[in-house]
Parts: structure tokens; C-alpha cells; sequence
């Protein structure tokens, strides 16, 4: 067996099961789910449909690179969207969603025989990074939000001893749990840094366009051309159709960037083996040339979150994110309680579910970043939404 398998830690959910495991919920209460992040809102009826009338494509093995149809639509999409130019030539690769891209990208890039091989994270944030960093032999370094700042990650923090280590750093704008986007001044920081110690910045992008400020999240690749970075040195965006189209289960994304990284990605994914199926990317270009269910989708969001956010808002510390699909809420001091406590007594009386903050974070510096917080993820229809947020607000003031 692989030695690294054995250093990945259990998934939140499998932490959550167990916290679970002796818990009876109320049978009084319907069960409602705040705690997994999959999109529940409708895929749209012509991205079904464009999958349907491709499938003559399974009668033939895909290219890793992908049809030039898929990505120039790509290109297309982030030239709208961003207003920059991309090469779909040397500049695109489509991925089977953004999760198995993360994971690929650091085995491509990390080079386990230099010493003290070292992937700066934020912390809180999305597990793959964890488990992408040790399998490709590198040690993680947690880089903690401020809760201070908008969650914006504290990267003054890290030592410069730990900079000089590292080769690839991952940064999550919007952010999942936290809601951040991050803005121009912080991507100037981060390219500089890059600049001086040489490491690689993966850019994950995936819930950019739900979003509830008038202007939309500033992208990785945006970032970097306003900056006068025009061939995107050393910076990867990856980008998914799972949140923007409501397609979590058709698996596409696509990352764009280096021409120089996506060429050494391509190299690594011929012999990994994973070019996405001609039907997904059919169904992919239809889906990026679309805009209006996108807007369709984000306004169904931005009424929900309208709704849900001051209900729990009267009675605990939580607000507005700029973006994503997430409240980052304070388990109140007053309940005497942990985030993992917090999760389970809710359950016991009220059969609403939601993630303990600590398990999407690690201890560093002494601290666990996502302790006392928890995450809930507003994906259900807004009736059900609302109705869980009642509960929570019931919960707690029958506490406190
Ligand atoms: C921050 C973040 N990145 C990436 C992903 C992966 O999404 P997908 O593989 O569906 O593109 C998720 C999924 O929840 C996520 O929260």
C-alpha cells in the first residue's frame, strides 16, 4: 500500500456520521439537511437534453484535451464573463468537475524530492486540498481567515521560512465555507509572493457565480490581466459547471491559465486517464453558452438567502456572504456549547443538520479557525430553507 493513504484524515462527513452515530432526531420534525453542499436547485431541460442527443459520441474514446468545440465555448465563456482573452489552444482543459482537477493539479505540479515540499491552504477550506497535498507528498501548511477581515486569509501569517518551502498554493475565491471573495489588493500580495519564491497559485473558483453583491467575484485570471499578467505566470483558475448549471452529477469543469502548467497538466492527465466523455461535452458547451439560467439560478439564491439570512441573523452572529451558497455562522456564546455539540443537539430536537465548523479546519497556532462555527449550506428550496432556520432559531432561544 501507498504510506500516504494512511495520513488522510476521515472526510467532515464521515466525522459527521459519527457525531451522529448515537443521536436520535426528533421525530417530531421532518428531517432537513443544511449540512452537504450539493446544488438541489433543477438542472436545466436543454443541458438534459443536449446530453441525450450526443450519445452517438460513446461509440468513440475522447481526447484528454477535449473537442475544440468545448474549448473554445470555454474560452468564450471566460472572455464574457471576465473580459480577457484565453488561447483555447494552449490555454484550456476541460476536467471532469473541479474536485478531481484539484487533486490531479497538485500531483503535476508538486515535486516531492526537494526538500520540506510544502502547499499552502486557507483554513477553513475545502478538504481535497488536504488530501491532494499529502498524496503527492507534500506537507499542508493552514493558513487561517479572519474573521476580522470579511474571512479574508490572513497570508501576512505565514513565515517566510514556509514560503521559501513552498511549490504550490491553493486559494478558494469565492470561498467555501467563508462566503469570501477575494479582492485585487489580496491577488496583487499573492503574485508577488508567487514572484519571489516561485510557487504555483490553483485558483478555485467553482461557486463564482452565485453571488449577492452587484458586482460579480473577481476571477484569478481577471485578477492577473488587470495587473498587467497577461500570460497568467504560474496561476491556474479552475472553474465547474456543478454550481453554476445545477449539474453536479454530469461532472465538468474546466481550468484555464499557463499555457506552460496546462501543458505539463495535459502530459499528466493523458496517463491518468481523464478525458471527459464526448455526451458531457456536448452537453458542456450548451451549458456555457447559456447565461440565462445562470442568472435565473443566482436570483433563485439571492431570494433565498434574502429571506433566510435575518431570520438567523436575530439570533446569532452570522451575515451576508459576498458569494457561494453558505452561511458561516457563530454557535453563540451564551449556549455554552461547541460546534460539534451545537450539531448534534440540534439535531436531537429539531432534525436539522448542519456541518460543526472545526471539521472543515485544522488546529494551527494553537487554534482551530472553524471552531465554534457551523456551516450551512442553503441548497434546498427556500420554503424548506426557511423552515430549517425557524428551527434554529427555536433551538436557540429555547437555550439561552
Ligand atoms: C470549494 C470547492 N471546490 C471544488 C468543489 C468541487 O466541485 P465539482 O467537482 O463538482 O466541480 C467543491 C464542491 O463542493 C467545492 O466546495
Amino acid at each position: 500500500m501507498n504510506p500516504l493513504l494512511s495520513l488522510l484524515q476521515p472526510y467532515p462527513f464521515e466525522r459527521l456520521r459519527q457525531l451522529f452515530a448515537g443521536v436520535t432526531p426528533s421525530a417530531a420534525h421532518r428531517a432537513i439537511s443544511l449540512g452537504i453542499g450539493e446544488p438541489r436547485h433543477a438542472t436545466p431541460p436543454f443541458i438534459q437534453e443536449a446530453l441525450a442527443a450526443n450519445l452517438s459520441g460513446l461509440a468513440s474514446y475522447p481526447s484528454t484535451a477535449g473537442d475544440p468545440s468545448l474549448r473554445e465555448a470555454c474560452a468564450g465563456w471566460m472572455q464574457r464573463r471576465y473580459r480577457i482573452p484565453v488561447n483555447p489552444a494552449t490555454q484550456v482543459l476541460p476536467v471532469n468537475g473541479s474536485r478531481e482537477a484539484l487533486f490531479a493539479f497538485a500531483q503535476t505540479v508538486v515535486d516531492p524530492t526537494r526538500a520540506g515540499a510544502t502547499v499552502v491552504c486557507p483554513n477553513p477550506f475545502y478538504q481535497i486540498y488536504e488530501g491532494a497535498t499529502l498524496l503527492a507528498g507534500a506537507t499542508p501548511y493552514y493558513a487561517p481567515s479572519d474573521p476580522a477581515r470579511n474571512f479574508a486569509v490572513d497570508w501576512d501569517s505565514v513565515p517566510e521560512e514556509v514560503w521559501q518551502r513552498t511549490q504550490l498554493l491553493f486559494v478558494c475565491s469565492p470561498g467555501n465555507p467563508t462566503g469570501a471573495v477575494m479582492p485585487l489588493p489580496e491577488w496583487e500580495k499573492l503574485f508577488a509572493l508567487s514572484d519571489r519564491y516561485g510557487f504555483v497559485i490553483a485558483s478555485d473558483e467553482c461557486y463564482s457565480e452565485i453571488y449577492f453583491r452587484d458586482e460579480p467575484p473577481l476571477g484569478g485570471l481577471e485578477a492577473a490581466a488587470k495587473l498587467g499578467r497577461s500570460n497568467y505566470r504560474n496561476l491556474i483558475a479552475f472553474t465547474s459547471l456543478s454550481k453554476r448549471s445545477n449539474v453536479p452529477g454530469l461532472r465538468s469543469g474546466f481550468v484555464a491559465g499557463d499555457a506552460a502548467l496546462i501543458k505539463a497538466f495535459l502530459l499528466y492527465r493523458t496517463y491518468h486517464g481523464s478525458a471527459m466523455g464526448p455526451a458531457v461535452q456536448a452537453a458542456s458547451v450548451a451549458a456555457w453558452n447559456d447565461e440565462v439560467h445562470v442568472e435565473e439560478n443566482r436570483a433563485l439564491y439571492r431570494q433565498k438567502f434574502a429571506q433566510v439570512t435575518p431570520m438567523l441573523a436575530e439570533v446569532m452572529d452570522v451575515r451576508l456572504p459576498d458569494a457561494g451558497f453558505y452561511l458561516w455562522a457563530k454557535v453563540p456564546d451564551a449556549l455554552g456549547m461547541s460546534d460539534a455539540e451545537f450539531a448534534q443537539a440540534l439535531l436531537a430536537q429539531y432534525n436539522v443538520t448542519v456541518l460543526p465548523g472545526s471539521y472543515l479546519a485544522r488546529d494551527s497556532g494553537g487554534a482551530n479557525p472553524g471552531a465554534q462555527r457551523v456551516r450551512m449550506a442553503l441548497v434546498a428550496e427556500t420554503a424548506e430553507c426557511a423552515e430549517a432556520a425557524s428551527r434554529i432559531v427555536q433551538f436557540i432561544q429555547s437555550r439561552t
